[in-house]
C-alpha cells in the first residue's frame, strides 16, 4: 500500500501545478495523475455534472490502488469534496484551505482577493473557508477566460493581457493586498496576473502548501513510500487527444512527461500503465 501512487485529478492541466510541488517536495512518491480532459472545462459546468465527472474519475483512481487522492481542482472540490471523503477509505486532500490558510496569514490589509471558475465563485466555497477567520474582506471575481487560455498553451500576449485587465479591475479598485489563484490553472497565468496587479498585491495559490498537507498525512498515517526504486509518474487524459494533453503538459511544467499509449479512464489498468511506461524506458 505504502509503495501505491498518490492520485491527483484536475478537469485538464491545471492540476499540474500541485502535481508538481508534490513532486518537489516528496521526490520518493509515485504520482497517477488524471486530467479528465473528456468533460472540461468544468467551470461553466452545472455542479451536479462536476459532481458526477469528478467521482467517476476518483473511483477510477480507487479501483487502481491509489493510497491518497488530492482533488487538485477547486471547482471540483466546491462541488464534491464533502462526498469524496464520505466515499473513500483513503485521505483525500484538497486546494481550497491550503490557499485560505496561506492567505489568512499574507494578508496586512485583511482584504482578500479571491479568483476562480465560475463554478467555484458560485458555491461560496471560499467565503465559507474564510469564515472562521474575522474581519476579512472577501472580494471574489470568475475569470472564465483564463482556463481556456492555458488550455490553448496561451500563457502570455496582448489578447491575455486585455482579458486579464478586465478580470482584475475590480479586484484592484477593492484594494486587495492579497490574490488568492482560487483555480489551479491560473499558476500557469501567474507573470500577467502578478504584472496587472502590481508589485505590493501578493499571489497565494495553493501548491505549496497543499504539498505540505500531503506530507503532514503521509507521515501521520505512516503511508510514506519507503522503495529504494525510483518512483513511477503516469499521467491521463480521459478525452480523445491524448497527445496533445501530453504535449502541452510537458510544455507547461517544463519536465519529461512519459508518452505511453494509455486506454481512457473507465479501464485505467494501473499494472499494465506502469509495465508500458517500464518498457518505454528501457
Ligand atoms: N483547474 C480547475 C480549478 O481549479 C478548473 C478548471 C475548469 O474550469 O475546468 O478550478
Amino acid at each position: 500500500m505504502n509503495d501505491a501512487p498518490i492520485g491527483i485529478f484536475d478537469s485538464g492541466v491545471g492540476g499540474l501545478t500541485v502535481a508538481r510541488a508534490i513532486q518537489d517536495q516528496l521526490p520518493n512518491e509515485s504520482v497517477l495523475y488524471v486530467g479528465d480532459t473528456a468533460h472540461s472545462p468544468y467551470g461553466p459546468k452545472p455542479i451536479a455534472d462536476v459532481r458526477r465527472f469528478s467521482l467517476e474519475v476518483l473511483d477510477d483512481l480507487i479501483a487502481q490502488g491509489v493510497k491518497m487522492i488530492v482533488i487538485a481542482c477547486n471547482t471540483a472540490s466546491s462541488a464534491m469534496l464533502r462526498d469524496a471523503r464520505e466515499r473513500y477509505s483513503v485521505p483525500v486532500i484538497e486546494v481550497i484551505q491550503p490557499a485560505v490558510r496561506t492567505a489568512v496569514t499574507t494578508t496586512r490589509n485583511h482584504k482578500i482577493g479571491v479568483i476562480g471558475t465560475e463554478g467555484t465563485v458560485n458555491s461560496r466555497a471560499y467565503q465559507d473557508a474564510f469564515a472562521a477567520a474575522p474581519d476579512l474582506e472577501i472580494v471574489t471575481q470568475a475569470c472564465p477566460r483564463f482556463v481556456e487560455f492555458v488550455e490553448a498553451g496561451v500563457t502570455t500576449g496582448e489578447e491575455v493581457m486585455a482579458v486579464a485587465h478586465e478580470y482584475l479591475q475590480p479586484l484592484k479598485e477593492a484594494g486587495v493586498d492579497t490574490l488568492v489563484l482560487g483555480c489551479t490553472h491560473y499558476p500557469f497565468l501567474k507573470g500577467v496576473i502578478s504584472y496587472v496587479m502590481g508589485p505590493n498585491v501578493t499571489l497565494v495559490s495553493s501548491d505549496t502548501e497543499t504539498a505540505n498537507d500531503v506530507y503532514r498525512t503521509l507521515v501521520s498515517r505512516g503511508i510514506e513510500r519507503s522503495a529504494a526504486t525510483p518512483p513511477e509518474h503516469v499521467y491521463e487524459a480521459t478525452g480523445d487527444s491524448r497527445e496533445d494533453f501530453l504535449d502541452l503538459a510537458h510544455r507547461l511544467i517544463g519536465r519529461e512527461i512519459s508518452t505511453v499509449n494509455l486506454v481512457q479512464t473507465g479501464a485505467i489498468d494501473l499494472a499494465s500503465l506502469q509495465a508500458a511506461l517500464r518498457e518505454g524506458e528501457s
